[in-house]
């Protein structure tokens, strides 16, 4: 059996309509690719990996469900650092598409959503308590089946010019963990706003374009690439295999400022 996965990511929605990020109406880039993914891909799951909101705002949330809730049957979340958790928890609990279970076994496949996210920081951390449910998962699904995990921010570089400050910092206690206990198939994240697989090992670590603006890295930064929104699309084989590729929609973003330098 294969688990068809969409992922969206970074979606930065606002409260209303007429606010911008980098020029850009995020609102109308999510709709934009919504259309193409879902005309285009059938799923098992959806997964939304965090800075679903630029505001923070509950309306922004609000906006979010509306648009995707009647998309698909279930669809797993889990925030990010422009998120805040205990409204994403409030408006999602009233979408029953929206899943509230933090891990999901599907045929020989075993996912877990993980929270990287700090209250007021950028960069991401697990906690104490995310690590142990993290070696917990770990331990229950070690038998006859494969393994993926969901969060956030990256736990990898995305270019290694360059000491990534924003990333996961306890990166390297994760990667023990997993590989302390057998290695997982799949990290899969969000964050960076762009497309990236590396093998490390058996894992593969893999980024995902923004369903809005992308970036992409520089010698000494971050800045504004001149890419279209997209999303990932994932086929986790029966035999543990890991199939994926992101799809964009035809145009840039109407109104993206790009700039020189970094961001
Ligand atoms: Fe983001």
């Amino acid at each position: 059996m294969v688990v068809r996965v969409l992922q969206f990511t970074d979606t930065h929605l606002f409260a209303t309509v007429k606010a911008r990020m980098k020029g850009v109406d995020t609102s109308a880039c999510l709709a934009a690719v919504l259309e193409h993914a879902f005309s285009n891909h059938q799923a098992d799951i959806v997964v939304l990996t965090g800075d679903l909101s630029q505001d923070e705002s509950k309306e922004s949330y609000i906006n979010l469900a509306d648009m995707i809730s009647g998309c698909h049957r279930e669809i797993h979340w889990l925030p990010g650092n422009h998120d805040c958790k205990p409204l994403m928890k409030e408006v999602f609990s009233a979408y029953p598409a929206f899943k509230a279970e933090r891990s999901r076994q599907i045929g020989s496949w075993r996912f877990l959503f993980l929270d990287s996210a700090v209250e007021g920081r950028v960069e991401g951390e697990l906690s104490a308590s995310e690590l142990e449910r993290t070696r917990a998962w770990l331990i229950e699904n070690s038998g006859d089946c494969h393994r993926a995990i969901f969060l956030h921010h990256n736990p990898v570089t995305m270019d290694r010019r360059r000491e990534d400050r924003m990333m996961l910092r306890n990166s390297e206690v994760f990667e023990a963990l997993l590989a302390e206990n057998g290695g997982v198939e799949a990290v899969i994240f969000g964050h960076v706003h762009q497309d990236c697989v590396q093998g490390r090992g058996r894992t593969l670590y893999i980024a995902s374009p923004s369903t809005c603006v992308q970036f992409r890295p520089t010698a000494t930064g971050l800045t504004i690439d001149r890419k279209a929104p997209g999303y990932r699309y994932i086929e986790f084989a029966g035999d543990g295999a890991v199939k994926t590729e992101t799809f964009r929609v035809d145009s840039l973003p109407e109104g993206l400022r790009l700039i020189e330098g970094d961001l």
